[in-house]
Formats: C-alpha cells, structure tokens, sequence
C-alpha cells in the first residue's frame, strides 16, 4: 500500500474545529494513511503529542513510515478505537485536547488491501479491518438465515429491495468474491437504475456488519469524553447518516443538563452537560474539494468541547485526580481546582 493515495478529508477544517495549540495533546483514533495525523502534529509543534491509533494493522505500518520524522512526538497502537479508553489508560496518555474520528475507511484499503471492500475488484468477501477479528463477510453472507440477511441489508445500508437480494443470495450460496456478490445482487435488483450502482448498500451494510462499526462508534464516542480535558474538542467526520446520526444525538445529548423524556414534570434523570456545541450547522466540504476528491463529497464534521460542570468532580474521587493530572500537564484552571481542594479536603490531591 503506499500512502501517497489517500487524500485527507477537511483537513484544514479539522485543525481548526480540534484548535490544535503547540505543546497540546492529541488522539487521532483512525490514523489511517496519517494525513490528519502529520497536519497536527505539524499545528501542535512545539512540544505536541500524539496517539495514533488504527484497527488495520497494514495502515498503522503505512502511517509510521509516514510519520517518521515525528517519532519522538507519536505513539501508534495498533487496536480498535473501542478500547479506547482502556488505550488511554494503559499509556497515561490523557486528559486530552483533542481526539479525532475519521471514520470508515481510506483509499488505501478501499483500492488496495484485498479485503474485498470494493465491488470495483473482485477479491474474496474477507471486510475485515484486522485479522485478529474472527467473522468474514462471506461467513455473514454465507450462514446468516434468510430474514437475517434481508434486516441487515435494511438497517445497515438502507437498500429498499434488501428483501429480494436476501433471498438471491441464499439461492445463489455459496458466494465467496465481491464478483459473485457483485453479480447476485444485480440479478436480484435487475440491473443497474439510477447513479449509484446496485452494490453499494449491500457492501456497505456488509461492511458495517462484519466490523461492528456502529456499536463501536457509540462506544468510543462514550469513553472519549472522560479523556478530554478542559474545553478538549471532540471532532468527527462520518460518511454515511448512520454514523452521522449517532453522532448528532449523542453530542445533542452530552450538550444537555437533563434527558428526562419529554412532559416529565420534575427532572429525575440527573443529567449534566459534559459537552459544548461549537458549531450547530455540521461541517462539509466545499465544492472545489468534492471535485478534487470526490470521495469527500458525502462528509459531515461535527464539533464539540468539554466542559466540566464543578458538581460532576464533587460526585467522583477518581475524577478528581483526572482534574489535577490536568493541572499539572500546565492546563490552568486555579478557581476549579481550588473549589476542588476546598471540597476534598480530606483527599490527597497533591
Ligand atoms: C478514513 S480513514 C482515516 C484517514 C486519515 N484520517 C488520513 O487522513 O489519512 C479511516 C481509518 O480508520 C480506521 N478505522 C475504522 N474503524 C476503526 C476502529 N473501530 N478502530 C480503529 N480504527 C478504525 C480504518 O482502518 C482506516 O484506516
């Protein structure tokens, strides 16, 4: 695979929406080809690090070669950012000031990894961002019952006739290569309609389904926000409406001091905001970046910061401690972290 072909999404505007400071702290969680990745660390110099982290193994090795020149700034995990947090932890690498989604997948892996990502190439149906992962696509589209197939091809590519190519596939099993499948869909479609080829749902519910993508996303998206640090930005770009969408409620509902449904007289969910919308419209590219990559044209960036409510550290000793190892990474916050002292006064803090 060679680096040089996977164009950055929004870059410039990703630098801004992290507001990458020199000396600042910074978790890309998609490394990929490593563009974000040497762009902040370029805005974070001096002294800026960065946590780079991928699932696919083969990206991380593209990457590090990349990121050569930045070695004594860079640690780079090859790992699912669903384990984020216990990354984190493992490394001492927070508070943060800033973590980075670029979801789904690069060029990179798109054209070259073999994997089958693409109906462009016939390759066997494998989906997998990493080896170590035990379920295929073709064991999905090879064992999954009729009406399971057909659900997931609903929910997780939004296909209209997921019902028919359900049930093509299960007359036309065993089917091993993008080609067969390729081939099986527009027979169960038939044909090619309008601009988008036939194909494209199905691969994506396919791809979705084989890397948990949607679970794991709700999950990191969760821990990230115990990792960023005062006013820490949260950035993501998704790709598609499914992950756009989870991305849009969850930062609504962290931007909220109560989630109590609707008419509930009294709140008793005992919500606080942890999150700040810094922009309510999403972030998309302009017109000249989705002609030069056309591949940008279906991206959303969504941003938020960190905010600390003073009553969510009076809950929590172990947040406490989170709020000092701000203090002494050189983040100033003295009335917060005095309020804290006063109130922790029995808890050794220094
Ligand atoms: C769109 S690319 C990132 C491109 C990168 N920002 C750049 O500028 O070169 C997405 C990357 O995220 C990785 N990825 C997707 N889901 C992941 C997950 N759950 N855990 C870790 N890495 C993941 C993919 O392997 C891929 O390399």
């Amino acid at each position: 695979m060679s680096a040089s072909k996977h164009i950055t999404v929004l870059l410039e505007e990703t630098i801004q929406a992290l507001a990458v400071q020199p000396g600042g702290r910074y978790i890309d969680c998609t490394l990929g080809g490593g563009g974000h990745a040497v762009a902040i660390l370029d805005h974070s110099s001096p002294g800026g690090q960065l946590l780079g982290i991928d699932a696919d193994p083969e990206a991380i090795k593209v990457a590090r070669a990349r990121l050569e020149a930045y070695s004594n700034s860079i640690l780079l995990i090859n790992e699912n950012f669903v384990n984020l947090q216990a990354i984190c932890f493992k490394y001492d690498f927070f508070p943060v000031h800033g973590i980075l989604f670029d979801l789904g997948l690069s060029s990179l892996q798109l054209e070259n990894s073999g994997r089958g990502f693409s109906f462009q190439q016939d390759e066997p149906l494998d989906m997998r961002l990493s080896p170590s992962q035990e379920v295929t696509a073709a064991e999905i589209i090879n064992t999954f019952p009729e009406t399971e197939l057909a659900h997931l091809i609903r929910s997780l590519g939004e296909e209209a006739y997921s019902r028919q190519i359900a049930h093509r596939i299960v007359n036309e099993r065993p089917i091993r290569t993008t080609l067969q499948l390729v081939q099986t869909i527009e027979l169960a479609v038939g044909g090619r309609r309008g601009r988008i080829h036939p194909a494209t749902k199905t691969f994506q519910a396919l791809r979705i389904a084989t890397n948990h993508e949607l679970e794991h996303l709700e999950a990191a998206l969760k821990q990230a926000i115990s990792l960023l640090g005062f006013e820490g930005r949260l950035v993501v770009i998704s790709y598609h409406s499914l992950e756009d969408r989870i991305v849009k409620q969850f930062i609504s509902q962290e931007s909220r001091d109560c989630i109590c449904p609707p008419g509930t007289p009294a709140c008793i969910c005992g919500h606080t905001a942890r999150l700040r919308l810094i922009t309510k419209k999403v972030i998309t590219p302009y017109p000249e970046e989705v002609q030069s990559n056309p591949r940008s044209r279906s991206a959303k960036l969504r941003v938020a910061e960190r905010i600390v409510h003073q009553d969510e550290y009076y809950k929590n000793d172990e947040e406490l401690y989170f709020l000092v190892g701000a203090e002494a990474n050189g983040w100033r916050k003295p009335a917060v972290i005095n309020e804290l002292k006063k109130a922790f006064s029995t808890v050794e803090i220094e």
